[in-house]
């Protein structure tokens, strides 16, 4: 099944149906990728990946799943287009839509992001904003699918900020049937307004507790990231003492289901959001979880770029 123009800002873009024909394209692929059997579905097709913030995972998946299927990919930082100071938005989505066959981006303002997807005749891909970052929780639902047979029925326990990846967690919850509890300080709460945004379109079963011990019983999926994101550095210090009480350690992870997964989105902060013992743990399928990127980009990719072969 192929998506067609269609951009990938958001994971309550697509229906659940969508969503789920991404991730059974991923799996399927995976197994070819890995013993390269994978058909070459876009020679030539070029994936132009613009980076205001920077990656490890994200830019070096994206570039070597482009390549897998056949195409080549761009790196392209903010010292070179200005988006916003140097070029309007509009214009760079035109432009690149001259030149490449798909972008993605990393940068800070989702709305610019919408502006240039609008004005783009070719797939736009969210590698993260402030706001969301979709590619990251599908990998993730793929990371729970291979270890748990199944995202439905599970309780997802984010443990942190409400932040990009909490926002995308509540927005598969508004898709998929499953819990996705946020346990936090009053304060770093998903803003009660884009809460609001994600009822509009569906009924996620979301929580919010603040107790962590109280929200992790009985956890499938304990998840966490960075307490300051990309971005928030100057509220390092108020954020590590905020968030003391929120590390996941051997005692938390203890209240979880005896079967649980650790699951984090990396870079990781050793020490602080969680330990080297729960991260290099048994319960930790975070290598796992950071495979996936690379495959669910590429099923992303193949379907909603316009390739020579159907995938
Ligand atoms: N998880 C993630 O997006 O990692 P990078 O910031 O390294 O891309
Ligand atoms: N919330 C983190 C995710 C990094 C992948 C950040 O935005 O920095």
């Amino acid at each position: 099944m192929k998506l067609g123009k269609k951009d990938f800002l958001s994971i309550r873009d697509f229906s659940r149906d969508e969503l789920r024909t991404i991730l059974d394209l991923a799996i399927r692929q995976k197994p070819l990728a890995k013993s390269f059997r994978l058909p070459h579905s876009h020679p030539g097709r070029v994936l132009g990946c613009i980076f205001h913030k920077p990656s490890l995972r994200t830019r070096i998946s994206f570039e070597i799943a482009i390549r897998q299927l056949g195409g080549s990919s761009l790196y392209i930082t903010d010292r070179e287009i200005g988006i916003g100071s140097r070029e309007d938005p509009k214009d760079v989505g035109a432009v690149l839509s001259r030149y490449v066959d798909a972008i993605m981006i990393r940068t800070f303002d989702q709305r610019m992001v919408q502006t240039l997807a609008a004005n783009a005749s070719i797939p736009v891909i969210n590698g993260l904003t402030d706001l969301l970052h979709p590619c990251q929780i599908m990998g993730d639902i793929m990371t729970v699918i291979e270890h748990r047979g199944s995202i439905d029925g599970a309780k997802v326990v984010f443990i942190g900020d409400g932040n990009n990846v909490a926002r995308s967690w509540l927005n598969a919850a508004a898709r998929f049937p499953f819990t996705f509890i946020l346990t936090s300080p009053e304060g770093y709460q998903i803003d009660e307004s884009y809460i609001e945004e994600v009822l509009t379109d569906g009924d996620p079963d979301y929580r919010w507790i603040e107790d962590p011990r109280e929200a992790v019983r009985d956890a499938d999926i304990v998840y966490a990231d960075v307490w300051a994101s990309m971005g928030q550095e100057t509220e390092k210090e108020i954020r590590l003492r905020a968030f003391k009480e929120y590390q996941v350690n051997e005692r938390l992870m203890a209240l979880a289901s005896p079967g649980a997964f650790f699951m984090h989105c990396l870079p990781a902060h050793r020490g602080e959001e969680v330990t080297d013992v729960v991260l290099d743990g048994s319960h930790s399928i975070v290598y796992d979880e950071a495979e996936n990127r690379l495959h669910i980009q590429r099923a992303i990719i193949s379907l909603l770029v316009p390739g020579e072969t159907e995938s």
